[in-house]
Formats: C-alpha cells, sequence, structure tokens
C-alpha cells in the first residue's frame, strides 16, 4: 500500500478543495459580526454552533469524537496498533473581534479533510490519528491565549486561575463553560492535563500570518520555532474630574498616564535593536469614557513578542519601569501591573521537520524553514509532544483582519502535506 519507503505514491493524494472551501465558507457564517469579518468567541452561541458543525464533520470522516471538560474536541481514527501514542494535528476555530476565516480554521477543517485524503487512497494508520479542535487559542474573552492548549500541557497556575477568571461582563469562567455544556460539578478541569508521552507527535497546519511564502512564491513553511509571547495589563487610577473646572496644573489624569505607557512600550520594542522584538498595545480603555471628564481610570493590555526570550523580558521589566516612573510623575497610582502570560518559545522537533520536508519533496512542492512569530496551539503543545508546523501563503500576510485570504490551491498543497507527514510519523 501506500506511503512506506518503497512504494510511496503520491499521486493517490486527493483533497476535496471544493468541500473544503465550502466547509470553510459555512464555518464563517458562524459569526458574530458580519461578512467578510469573522467574530466567534469562546463559549458563545456561535462557538457552540460552530463546535457542533466541526464534531459533525469528524462525524462524517468516520472518526469517534469525545471531548474533555474544557471542550478540547478530539476525533480518532483507530490504528492497527491502538496502543501506540497516537500522532495529532489540530488547530482552533475560536477568531478574534473582526477577524478573517482561516486563522485556525484551515488547520481544523484541513486536517479532518487529511484524514478522508488519508482514507480515500487506502492507507491504514498503525499508530491511531488524532484531530484536535483546541479550546480559545485567541485571548478574547478570559485574556487567555492557548487555554485549551495550555491546561493539556499541564499549567497549574491556569487551573488555578481558572477558578477565579472572569470575563468583562464579570461571567466566571467556570459558569461561560458550563452554559456551553463544559466543566460540569463531575468534570475535574485537572482531567485536562495530558501525560507526557500521550501524543508520539503533533503537526499543526496553519496559514503563515506573514507575507513571505507569497512574496517568495513558496508553497510550504516549515516552521523551526515559535516565538516567546507575552501579555500584560495595567491599570492606572486618577483622580478625575471636570474637563472644564479643573485647570491643567490639577489634574491626575489617568488616560493620559496609558497614553505615555504605550508610547513607551513602542520606544522600549525599539530600543531593544532586533527587528525580532514586536510589542502592540491592542487595548486602551478609559473610564468613565465622557468627553468632558477627566478618564479617573485606564486600563491597557500590552501584547509582546521576540524570538529571544531574554531580550523580551528586558522588555517586560523596562515597560514596568515606565509604568512605576509614570504614575509618579503623573500623581496616579498604578493599581495593576500583571503579568498574563510570559511564554518561553517553542523548538519543532527535528525528526517531524524532517517528516514535513520529505513530504513537501514528494510532493514537488517548495518549502523554506521558517520561524513563527504568531503563537499556537503547537507552542504548548510542544511541551507534551514532539511538535511540527505547517504554514500556507496567505494573501499579502493579512491576518487578524477580515481580508485574511488563502487560496484553495495553497490550503489544499498543505492538506496534503500534513496527510503524508502524519501517515509518515503514524507507520514509525
Ligand atoms: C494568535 O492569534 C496570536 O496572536 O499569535
Ligand atoms: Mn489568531
Ligand atoms: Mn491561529
Ligand atoms: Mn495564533
Amino acid at each position: 500500500y501506500p506511503f512506506d519507503e518503497t512504494h510511496s505514491n503520491t499521486q493517490s493524494l486527493s483533497v476535496d478543495a471544493e468541500n473544503l472551501q465550502k466547509q470553510i465558507d459555512e464555518l464563517a457564517t458562524f459569526s458574530d459580526t458580519p461578512a467578510p469579518s469573522v467574530t466567534r468567541v469562546l463559549y458563545t452561541e456561535k462557538d457552540v454552533i460552530a463546535r457542533r458543525y466541526i464534531k459533525n464533520i469528524m462525524g462524517l470522516a468516520g472518526l469517534s469524537v469525545r471531548e474533555d471538560a474544557v471542550g478540547n474536541i478530539f476525533g480518532r481514527w483507530e490504528g492497527y496498533e491502538p496502543d501506540l501514542a497516537p500522532v495529532a494535528s489540530g488547530s482552533h476555530i475560536d477568531a478574534i473581534p473582526y477577524s478573517g476565516k482561516y486563522d485556525g480554521v484551515v488547520g481544523v477543517l484541513g486536517a479532518i479533510e487529511a484524514i478522508n485524503v488519508l482514507r480515500r487512497s487506502g492507507f491504514k494508520p498503525k499508530r491511531s490519528l488524532e484531530i484536535i479542535m483546541f479550546t480559545s487559542e485567541e485571548p478574547t474573552r478570559f485574556g487567555i491565549s492557548c487555554l485549551g492548549s495550555r491546561l493539556m500541557a499541564g499549567s497549574e497556575m491556569l487551573l488555578k486561575a481558572l477558578e477565579t477568571t472572569v470575563d468583562n461582563q464579570n461571567i466566571s469562567f467556570i459558569d461561560a463553560a458550563r452554559s456551553a455544556g463544559y466543566a460540569q460539578e463531575e468534570n475535574d478541569l485537572r482531567s485536562v492535563f495530558l501525560k507526557k508521552g500521550s501524543y508520539a507527535a503533533f503537526v499543526e497546519l496553519h496559514i503563515e500570518q506573514g507575507p513571505l511564502l507569497e512574496e517568495e512564491g513558496i508553497s510550504v513553511g516549515i516552521v523551526t520555532a515559535i516565538a516567546a509571547p507575552a501579555s500584560i495589563k495595567v491599570d492606572f487610577k486618577g483622580g478625575g474630574g471636570h474637563a472644564g473646572a479643573v485647570l491643567m496644573p490639577h489634574r491626575n489624569d489617568a488616560g493620559l498616564a496609558a497614553a505615555e505607557l504605550a508610547l513607551a512600550v513602542e520606544k522600549h520594542v525599539f530600543d531593544s535593536g532586533s527587528i525580532d522584538t514586536v510589542g502592540t498595545v491592542g487595548i486602551l480603555d478609559l473610564h468613565p469614557r465622557a468627553i468632558n471628564s477627566i478618564p479617573s481610570k485606564s486600563h491597557l493590555e500590552i501584547d509582546t513578542r521576540d524570538i529571544d526570550e531574554e531580550r523580551r523580558n528586558k522588555v517586560i521589566e523596562k515597560i514596568h519601569e515606565s509604568a512605576v516612573s509614570i504614575a509618579k510623575k503623573r500623581g496616579v497610582r498604578l493599581a495593576e501591573f500583571n503579568i498574563i502570560n510570559q511564554d518561553p518559545p517553542a523548538l519543532s522537533d527535528v525528526s517531524i521537520i524532517e517528516a514535513m520536508k520529505s513530504a513537501s519533496k514528494e510532493l514537488n512542492l517548495t518549502h523554506k524553514l521558517m520561524i513563527s512569530r504568531a503563537y499556537h496551539d503547537s507552542l504548548f503543545m510542544a511541551r507534551v509532544s514532539p511538535m511540527g508546523m505547517i504554514f500556507i501563503p496567505c494573501f499579502k500576510g493579512y491576518s487578524h483582519r477580515p481580508e485574511e485570504f488563502s487560496l484553495i490551491e495553497d490550503i489544499s498543497n498543505g492538506v496534503k502535506v500534513l496527510a503524508l507527514t502524519l501517515a509518515q510519523l503514524s507507520l514509525k
């Protein structure tokens, strides 16, 4: 049969591109904002409908479906040596506000299609193959990124945090999860933890979210490492007051403290001297948010990343120093400086890199090695399993915006590389 070293038969790999595109388009309709944007937030009604859609497609692919206590969804194709650790693939389907329909989705629907491709070709897996849809890769609702995979990787800190975490409507994580049918009384969240060795390999297919593959006309990106992300929440508290009556020397403006800190973030990032250091203030809220009231409270959320963890940590220290000195100078209180996550980078596994390379070569697809500047569930799966990632080109590198787009031909290439990689790893 196909896929052993002696009889590789890549011609037999056929992707149902039309159906895959239809699924991507259908899933995009489960959104809280109008097309072409997609907004799908953890445990909301649209998220629950989308989950049902994924479970149905997993069922149609002949996978046996189960869910864990936070709603990570697993679809399994049993191998002929079912006691061996399975090989897994997957990604997420949650979408940040006003984003696009490919981020994460390609790695879930595409992975299920990879299973269909392998079945149609007559392949029989030795190790079982599992498709995983991870809960909340995006930090939108609870401020915690890669929630599902972080918990699978055994984060005690997250387990503890989930007991008290609330969203911006003051709905607790537990209540939100329960409303979607998860985290029931009898389900200890600790049961989500994976034992090391649960998977023999994990491979994620994803759009690049950067411009390099498209610019260079290359079909496949083989990820060697994922950059180290961190996020910080900051609150300033000032006096507030009347926008006409309080004269400038008498103000303690929490809004201006936030503005100054946002610019300090940019400065410290530039001062790192490396193009690989990035920092973003994506959330900046003022209270009471009235044009004629001096902001008495401000809230910022800062995202900073680097491929060099130490350099990123130095930036975080400098941001903290700035927050303290700005508060002092402006007579406001730094009420909170909370590092929500400060994750190390992750390296892909050398043997999975080799499997992805040889799959690309067998399929006659050009490839290049690259770094992922975005984070992914793979960052956490790497803690419990050898990990690899396959990137495909996307239009102008657009992502986290409605214009996000990938050609179905490029997606299909990615699905084939994934299918062949999973097949190889399954037979090991
Ligand atoms: C994930 O969406 C990221 O922000 O990298
Ligand atoms: Mn994303
Ligand atoms: Mn993603
Ligand atoms: Mn991501």
